[in-house]
């Protein structure tokens, strides 16, 4: 079978992950890189030894060669990349989130439909090695009916300015960009119900705390703590058709004793934590059982998810399955992202039904 030509759009922090993951990959062929900043492009390029460099993703698309895009960019060209790369006849690989709005993300979902490409949205923790050992336990019933799920994703000091905290960029803060992974996660291993209220608070309390001396912290590639018009904190409550329900919490700057990660579901017959490292919770013979699966990464590896994820794209291209993270999930997870947001501007729950 013939490697899947790829081309990398954005050239910054996450395009890091997917180049070296490409590269890695020997039924891949990494053919072009695009970035605005044409330094970047062009540093990526010479680590990776790739040919063609672009500063438009207009003039990458018109490369006959490409078959596959990653679209690593800022969030707000995310719908516009994708779209215009699915009717160049493209399949699309797009970082999470989809896009900024409900609207956005329905006209790419409009576009994959038209154009009978490929788009996979950049959920990758549904690629990590203890996800997938839950998701079969999950499939086997051994949590039985999951009613409850709660997460936990909160930074201290987290806030990585640039764009991520320029709301016209990134669409929001914590929520948006941390809340879209774990949202997902708890979602995809509920067994995607769908979502009929939504109750959430937003909060901007602290700012981005660059003040802070002594303590380092994740910054863009691009930092400027100048401009922060996100939110610092959020939490919501989503309720789903089947009856269960999801809790949350997110921040990028909170006066927490630390950071913590919590992703947690609970079953009538089991209960699970996948981070912060997997475990399963069950009941035999009248005994409580906490159980620890023997797997080398029982929590989120980085390059390990970085490369499932990239891979299973290549050989969806290839037609060798239907991706495990369609546009129709992003959709979805839009819809229930802009419900909180919502629900936090008005102070009322929102209904999806
Ligand atoms: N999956 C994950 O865990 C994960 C982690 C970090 C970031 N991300 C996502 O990846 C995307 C990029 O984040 P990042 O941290 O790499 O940001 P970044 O600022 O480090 O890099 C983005 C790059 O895109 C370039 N760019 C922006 N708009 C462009 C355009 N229209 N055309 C060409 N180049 C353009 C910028 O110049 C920059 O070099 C975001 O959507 C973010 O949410 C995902």
């Amino acid at each position: 079978m013939s490697k899947v030509k790829i081309g990398v759009i954005g050239a910054g922090s996450i395009s890091g992950a997917h180049l070296s993951a490409y590269a890695k990959n020997p039924n891949v062929e990494l053919v072009a890189v695009c970035d605005r900043n044409e330094a970047r492009a062009r540093q990526a390029a010479e680590q990776y030894g790739i040919p063609s460099v672009y500063t438009d993703h207009q003039s990458l698309l018109a490369n006959a060669d490409i078959e596959a895009v990653s679209v690593c960019t800022w969030n707000d060209s995310h719908a516009e990349i994708s779209i215009a790369a699915l009717e160049a006849g493209k399949n699309v690989l797009c970082e999470k989130p989809l896009c900024r709005t409900v609207e956005d993300a329905l006209k790419v979902e409009e576009a994959v439909k038209r154009t009978g490409k490929l788009l996979q949205v950049g959920f990758v923790r549904r690629f990590a090695t203890n996800t997938e050992v839950l998701h079969r336990f999950i499939a086997a019933g051994e949590l039985g009916d999951i009613y409850y799920a709660k997460a936990s994703c909160l930074r201290r000091l987290g806030n990585p300015g640039g764009w991520f905290s320029d709301l016209s960029r990134s669409g929001g803060g914590p929520l948006i960009d941390l809340g879209v992974h774990v949202i997902d996660l708890l979602w995809y291993l509920m067994g995607r119900p769908k979502a009929v209220s939504v109750s959430g608070n937003t909060y901007r309390k602290l700012g981005n705390r660059s003040h802070i001396q002594n303590k380092t912290f994740y910054k863009a590639a691009d930092y400027d703590a100048a401009k922060n018009d996100v939110e610092d904190l959020a939490n919501a409550l989503i309720r789903f058709e089947n009856g269960a329900s999801l809790m949350l919490d997110v921040s990028f700057t909170l006066h927490a004793k630390q950071d913590e990660m919590a992703i947690k579901l609970y079953g009538d017959k089991g209960g699970a934590e996948v981070e912060p490292e997997l475990a399963i919770v069950g009941e035999r013979h009248n005994t409580m059982l906490n159980l620890t699966p023997q797997i080398d990464d029982l929590t989120f590896n980085f390059e390990q998810a970085f490369y499932a994820e990239t891979a299973h794209f290549a050989e969806c291209c290839q037609g060798l399955h239907e991706t495990r993270s369609p546009v129709q999930d992003g959709v979805e997870v839009t819809k229930m992202l802009a419900a909180i947001y919502e629900s936090a501007a008005s102070g009322k729950e929102i209904r999806l039904d």
